[in-house]
């Protein structure tokens, strides 16, 4: 027996529940929210589905209500509002950090041993005070920033090589922030081949530029957050912990020495399995690749002091 709980029935808590039974991740998935009846109307929903996508799983919704959350493998926390037009990830943290501090204190009491994954924005510094808040080991929080836009990454390098999204490979490393992700041009491949021997060094920065500004364009767009690719990116984490699949996905990980980095939640590829965060890997990347993750690591540490000084934890 498998069990996810989703905290949060919003567009990407419901998302994820929704792709998490599509593909039948887990026996079991609890989706909770503040708002009373919304989880269990987002939750019948998607049951009444199951026979139509042919899956198994057997999704709950319930209002605040943590006891039914009991004995999950991983958390998903997505609470917290979304972004609205014109406003950045970090603008967020006044609120939902306040918020996913009230779920943190809710979660271990029934699922002990759970890997949480956590979603809400400024998504790498509310790993961190998940993290710090319950006093967890670095291996247990994962921010799942990097899955998202290295996903985003995928797609934009697909339109520009007119190519299927699943010949490419890519990742972006450092912040989940419009000017902190470092999507590393290194590393983007077409079937194994640099991306440099397809396009050119200028579409190669428009593909770069239109990663970072991935989700505020969507945002413009929509008139909220995306939720389509974050609740996606979410189940991907929380599949590869459940199935102990150790696929390497970029995510938010709390760096011990890593990249000559301590006491930060950043981007970093890591190897995800049953125990979470498995390893995090060190990968020899170029000169201007570390400027950037420098720059990078600086902005994220100027959000996290924000928190510090919230005393929440
Ligand atoms: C995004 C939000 C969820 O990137 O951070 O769409």
């Amino acid at each position: 027996m498998s069990k996810v709980t989703v905290v949060g029935a919003g567009n990407v808590g419901a998302t994820c529940a929704n792709v998490l039974a599509v593909n039948e991740v887990a026996n079991q998935v609890c989706l909770i929210d503040i708002k009373e009846g919304l989880a269990e109307g987002k939750a019948m929903d998607i049951m009444q589905t199951a026979q139509l996508m042919g899956f198994d799983t057997i999704v709950e919704g319930v209002t605040n209500d943590y006891s039914s959350t009991a004995g999950s493998d991983v958390v998903i926390i997505t609470s917290g509002l979304p972004r609205k037009p014109g406003m950045t990830r970090e603008e967020l943290i006044g609120v939902n950090a306040g918020i996913v501090k009230s779920v943190c204190d809710q979660i271990l009491k029934y699922s002990p041993n759970a890997i949480l994954v956590v979603v809400s924005n400024p998504m790498d510094t509310m790993a961190y005070l998940t993290l710090h808040a319950l006093g967890l080991p670095r291996n247990r929080v994962i921010g799942m920033g990097g899955a998202l836009d290295s996903a985003r990454l995928k797609y934009f390098m697909s339109k520009a090589l007119k190519c299927n999204a699943n010949d490419v490979d890519g990742f972006v490393i450092g912040g989940h922030g419009d000017t902190t992700m470092v999507p590393l041009t290194s590393c983007m491949t077409y079937k194994g081949m640099n991306i440099s021997n397809f396009l050119s060094k200028e579409d190669i920065e428009e593909v770069v530029k239109s990663t970072m500004v991935g989700g505020a364009t969507l945002t413009g767009l929509l008139g909220t957050s995306a939720w389509m690719a974050p609740g996606a990116a979410a189940a991907s984490v929380a599949e590869s912990i459940i199935k102990d699949q150790k696929k390497m996905i970029p995510c938010s990980a709390s760096l011990e020495g890593e990249y000559g980095m301590k006491d930060i939640t950043i981007g970093v590829p890591c190897i995800i399995g049953k125990n979470g965060i498995e390893k995090v890997l060190e990968l020899n990347i170029s000169q201007e690749e570390m400027e950037k993750f420098r720059a990078s690591e600086a902005a994220v540490r100027k959000t996290t002091e924000v928190l510090k000084e919230m005393k929440l934890f």
